[in-house]
């Protein structure tokens, strides 16, 4: 077999049989592909496309390349999260703890925050003690007593996709739904849970920008986890305005530990409620209904709160600063955003004001970089608010001070006020099963 007639033949729009992903999977991860006949594959499939069948080939392929987790010694179904990325998305935080309250089982490995978007691994060390590197008997006791684990991705998860990932980083081939639904899925599939929920966003801040091509992403990668024999579900939901009034790493674990205790923003709380109760379907809990029914009460009870207190506790954190925040780290600078206008938001563009906690310290600029777990933006006004001029739009918290005049810019480039009351946005967009696309409101205009 030569990878140059793969090439030719992915170049005219023909497909490639299993072995022949699997020869040029494992060729690249080893070391016999070289880079440049890989990008010319990558670029092959980023212009012609994969079929199912060789999309749910590549997956594969990709997930057995490294460690494949055994969950098999947890009492009771396993059930996995995972968002395409989005600013101020903290609903793993909120929907885990729900979950595991409510009788399923999370055993869940989170990224780091990766360009504008936060990651969940650095939202969790921002409180203080937790570890999130646990060996797996650790990892699997820990979901066994408190029914959730959150921990850092192993470093051999999927390492072909690791390698592939970067490739496409350098040659202009990210934004391809079978090399991103492929990259994503192989992850999930090595980490093990029976039932995947996927919170695909759409929206300004969000890889994909339209309703459809979500939806086509939803898609594929349903069909990857079912073809698998996982229980797959994916919800579309709103990433083109920040979720949340927080951005940054301690900020939001405070705002979801609000909606825990039952008084957080209400837009966090929605889809944070959403996502647990399809969660909950997941493992067999119930019928939708029911099942939000059961998440409600875990808010109203405590005990999904409890259920978060206990784990930070078990991976070494101090859960003191979850019921007092003044026992956070606080950031030394503070900057408060005035409205120069009287009017409405009618415009909050999601990527902006990431990249705007990232030059407070909240993100890394570059791999190397630390984060400063204290920093970000507290939102006070979001879409669709009145605000009248000299009224505080948001608050910028830093250890840089040399960071906030030009944060400050970002912020407000990333805010529009108009003279009109902006339409209201939904939440959530979608939900998608295997072979059925359930549309909850239109398009965006
Ligand atoms: N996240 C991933 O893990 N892979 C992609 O290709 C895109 C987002």
């Amino acid at each position: 077999m030569r990878m140059y007639d793969l090439i030719a033949r992915k170049k005219h729009g023909g497909t490639l049989t299993k072995e022949e992903i699997a020869f040029m999977v494992e060729g690249y991860a080893e070391g016999r592909i070289p880079d440049y006949q890989m990008s010319a594959m990558l670029m092959a499939i980023w212009f012609q496309g994969m079929d199912d069948e060789e999309t749910i080939e590549l997956t594969k392929c990709m997930a057995k390349s490294g460690d494949m987790l055994d969950l098999s010694a947890i009492h009771g179904k396993t059930v996995d999260k995972h968002s395409t990325g989005g600013v101020g998305d903290k609903t793993t935080l909120v929907a885990a703890p729900i979950v595991a309250a409510c009788g399923g089982k999370v055993a869940k490995m989170s990224g780091r925050g990766l360009g504008h978007t936060g990651g969940t691994v650095d939202k969790l060390e921002s409180i203080p003690g937790v570890r999130t590197v646990l060996d797996r008997q650790k990892f699997l006791e820990t979901v066994e007593r408190c029914g959730m684990s959150i921990i850092g991705q192993s470093g051999n998860l999927a390492p072909a996709d690791k390698k592939l990932y970067a490739l496409r980083d350098v040659t202009a081939t990210v934004d391809s739904i079978p090399l991103i639904a492929s990259s994503i899925m192989s992850k999930k599939l090595a980490a093990g849970s029976d039932g995947i929920l996927l919170d695909v966003k759409t929206g300004s801040g969000a890889f994909m920008k339209t309703l459809d091509d979500s939806v086509k992403l939803a898609q594929t990668m349903v069909a990857i986890g079912e073809g698998a024999g996982r229980c797959t579900l994916a919800l579309i939901t709103d990433m083109d305005t920040p979720l949340g009034n927080a951005i940054g790493n301690s900020l939001e674990v405070m705002e979801a530990m609000d909606v825990l205790k039952g008084h957080g923003s209400a837009d966090l709380t929605e889809v944070s409620l959403q996502l647990a109760a399809n969660m909950l379907c997941l493992v067999g809990k119930g019928e939708l209904d029911e099942c939000r029914g059961m998440a409600e009460a875990s808010i109203a009870d405590g005990t999904a709160f409890e259920t978060f207190c206990a784990m930070v506790r078990e991976q070494g954190g101090d859960d003191s600063v979850l019921r007092d925040y003044s026992r956070f780290p606080r950031a030394p600078y503070q900057k408060a955003i005035l409205a120069d206008a009287d009017g409405y938001i009618v415009k909050m563009n999601a990527e902006e004001c990431g990249i705007a906690s990232v030059l407070l310290g909240a993100g890394r600029e570059t791999k190397e970089s630390g984060i400063d777990g204290s920093a970000g933006i507290l939102m006070k006004k979001k879409y669709g608010d009145k605000v009248s001029k000299g009224e505080a739009l948001a608050t910028l918290y830093t250890s840089r001070e040399e960071s906030l005049q030009e944060a400050e810019r970002m912020y407000r480039d990333a805010v529009t006020i108009g003279s009109a009351a902006a339409a209201p946005r939904p939440l959530i967009y979608a939900r998608v099963e295997h072979g059925k696309v359930e549309k909850y409101r239109e398009e965006r205009e």
